[in-house]
């Protein structure tokens, strides 16, 4: 524990990728910014630890643009300098996913903590080798785990905590919507998620999240069968040059679960980038329950009780004059919940200042590259696989 009189004033953190998508929005604009507009991270005695992002990336004249936009201080090109430079903090990465297990490495050797988007690494060996090396060097490690910081399924966890589900039957989840192909429209994600070579494909990218989502929900993942497919084999690139889409961009999985209670339960996710949406937002999960089912997204949770389950009676004859969406209550939050990324940024920052593993650490991401290098084994392979218990 780091006591008041040691605690750093400032954090100073190297931020790799931020010229991407991610890097950029969530994790510059709308956490580390803010952060440091309000002062920075309130700690729990009401203290503050101001935040100094280092904008690390190859290409400096976007550097230098991002710095000036939002000044910025610092930037640089020279990795290696950031890791050697004893006053920086942490190292966040959030830069391509086939580079990150090198850096990450790179970095807890040289002592950082480490703050990471999804997937550490490309293959489960990998993802192992980095969980130990933080377990051994005893820096703080993070991995995003956005997707349990969203309002709707921050509800829905409340739900299983307060046992509004009685037994827990299933949970199902739907994801996607429509990329573009890049010719008549430009594609709204980078083509590198198209190329297997480059670490694309929706099972790598999104089978990381559906560990740690599934896991911190219902339970552990002791299963998993899925197809991966290729639906759309053509696309066109940033500058327009059609590419062979070497990548899977559906995936359809079923998923053998266990609660901490030792009892089973079903999970089925859809994840497709080739499908148009008919839900009300981009992701959905569904948990049905012996004594109420509950449906969540990003933001919203409804929910419904069995004292106010209707009885739909099927006739094929009859139009449906049910009103079946009315028939749901919303679950409030209760509480002001900002962005997700923000947030987990923010109780990172402070394990780190406390001195103390975070939560959401290595070891998790590794299974969550686990469970992507099994669904894709499970659909080349055509069966299911157990997921078996990582030992470091
Ligand atoms: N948590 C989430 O919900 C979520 C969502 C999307 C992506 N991601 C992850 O975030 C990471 C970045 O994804 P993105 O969508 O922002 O991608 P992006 O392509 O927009 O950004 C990637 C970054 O890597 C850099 N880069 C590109 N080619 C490079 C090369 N050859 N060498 C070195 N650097 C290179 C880019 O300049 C950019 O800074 C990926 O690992 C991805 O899996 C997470």
């Amino acid at each position: 524990m780091t006591s008041a009189v040691d605690r750093p004033r400032v954090l100073r953190i190297a931020m790799n990728g931020v010229t991407g998508r991610m890097g950029y929005r969530q994790h510059l604009l709308r956490s580390i910014l803010p952060l440091r507009e309000a002062g920075g991270v309130t700690l729990p005695d009401g203290s503050r630890v101001q935040v100094e992002p280092i904008l690390v990336g190859r290409n400096e004249r976007k550097l230098v643009d991002l710095a000036q936009q939002h000044k910025v201080e610092q930037w640089t090109t020279d990795v290696e300098g950031v890791l050697a430079d004893p006053t920086v903090d942490v190292f966040f990465d959030a830069g391509m996913t086939s580079h990150r297990s090198a850096l990450l490495q790179r970095a807890m050797r040289a002592g950082k903590h480490v703050f990471t988007e999804k997937p550490v690494a490309e293959t489960l060996e990998d993802a192992v080798a980095l969980a130990a090396l933080a377990a051994q060097t005893g820096i703080t490690a993070g991995v995003v785990h956005d997707k349990l910081y969203l309002p709707g399924l921050v509800k829905l966890r409340r739900l299983v905590d307060e046992g509004f589900f009685g037994r827990i039957l299933s949970i199902r989840g739907e994801f996607g919507y429509w990329v573009f192909e890049g010719d008549q429209q430009a594609a709204q994600r980078p083509s590198w998620n198209y190329r297997t070579a480059e670490g694309g494909g929706i099972t790598t990218d999104m089978f990381c999240h559906w560990s740690y989502v599934l896991e911190g929900i219902i339970g552990r993942v002791r299963s998993v069968s899925a197809l991966s497919v290729t639906h759309i084999p053509q696309r066109w690139d940033e500058q327009g040059r059609p590419y062979d889409a070497t990548a899977d961009d559906a995936a359809y999985a079923v998923f053998e679960l266990e609660t901490p209670a030792g009892d089973p339960v079903v999970g089925q996710i859809n994840s497709s980038w080739a499908v148009r949406v008919h839900r009300d937002e981009l992701v959905e999960f569904q948990v049905d329950g012996t004594h109420g089912s509950a449906v969540a997204g990003l933001q919203s949770c409804v929910a419904q009780q069995r004292a106010h389950t209707p009885k739909p009676v099927w006739n094929p004859d009859l139009p449906v004059t049910d009103p079946f969406r009315d028939q749901w209550l919303d679950v409030p939050a209760n509480a002001e919940l900002e962005n997700g990324f923000k947030r987990q940024w923010e109780e990172f920052l402070r394990d780190v200042v406390a001195g103390r593993p975070h939560r959401f650490g290595l070891e998790s991401a590794a299974r969550g590259v686990q469970l992507a290098e099994l669904g894709l084994r499970s659909s080349a392979e055509r069966r299911t696989l157990d997921v078996p218990e990582l030992s470091l």
